[in-house]
């Protein structure tokens, strides 16, 4: 893994963001997979930015989501299709085509069997180039919450308790208005995407983020089965950081890269 510590969540997303225009500078089909929730807010900001001054486009890609809840109204405003639409859809955001947003269907009558037909979708286009996660303050990337498989493929998933009271400032905090369960990409295939990008800001992550890089790969912290991914770079602010044991190294292994 590859470790950028920035002082603020702002710098961080900043460096996440150049080097997702250079990678789609490099190959503008590449397909983008996409996460949900505050964290990459500023990111998805920066690519608004660099597309209003045509240093950037999603107009020749696609993009699919690592999840949806399960049963929310399809017009409520924090369905993850709404919030990926309202963040990077048209020309006046990232240049993203309504038909070249993928998400799960969490109104299908049969979730698994919705799950799978996502599954089979982005092995059609041929997997994901880049792939965009959060981590949940429990260890969990996209829903794969801890105790669940590492080699799972997109599944209906309960959320735990802890992500549920998590998210619920989403639905005014009112903890009955948070779903409960999810479609979501498993562990499996995002380990099948080329390419992790990993951010994580705030102490509330901090410990979520020690596991994730120090810790034993366990179903206990899902996030940690990104150890054997080949290509992961995680961006974190200072605050997430401090946790970790060896930043000294962590620091002088992201400098090295910087002048490579
Ligand atoms: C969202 C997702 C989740 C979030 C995680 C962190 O699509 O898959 O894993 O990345 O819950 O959420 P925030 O960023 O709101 O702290």
């Amino acid at each position: 893994m590859r470790i950028g510590i920035f002082p603020t969540s702002a710098t961080a997303c900043a460096a996440g963001a150049q080097m997702i225009i250079d990678r789609f500078a490099a190959s503008p089909g590449a397909v983008l997979g996409v996460a949900t929730g505050s964290t990459p807010l500023e990111l998805y900001a920066e690519l608004r930015t660099a597309k209003a001054q045509g240093r950037f486009t999603l107009a020749h890609s696609r993009a699919f989501a690592l999840d949806e809840y399960v049963g929310i109204a399809p017009d409520h405003p924090e369905a993850y299709r709404n919030v990926l639409r309202a963040e990077l859809v048209g020309e006046d955001k990232t240049g993203l085509a309504e038909k070249d947003l993928v998400t799960p269907d969490g109104q299908h009558p049969d979730p698994e069997a919705a799950a799978k037909a996502y599954d089979t979708a982005i092995r059609e286009v041929g997997g994901i180039d880049l792939q965009i996660l959060g981590i949940g303050s429990d260890g969990h990337i996209a829903f794969n919450e801890p105790g669940s498989s590492l080699v799972s493929r997109t599944h209906h998933e309960a959320l735990a308790a802890q992500t549920i009271t998590d998210n619920a400032r989403f639905f005014g905090n009112d903890l009955s208005q948070v779903p409960t369960s999810a479609l979501t990409q498993g562990l499996g295939t995002i380990m099948e995407a080329r390419e992790i990008m990993l951010l994580a800001f705030g102490s509330g992550k901090s410990a979520a983020v020690r596991e994730l890089i120090e810790g034993p790969i366990s179903q206990r912290w899902p996030a940690t089965i990104l150890q054997m991914h080949p290509l992961v770079t995680v961006l974190l602010d200072e605050a997430a950081a401090s946790d970790l044991e060896l930043t000294d190294l962590y620091r002088a292994r992201w400098n090295l890269s910087q002048r490579a």
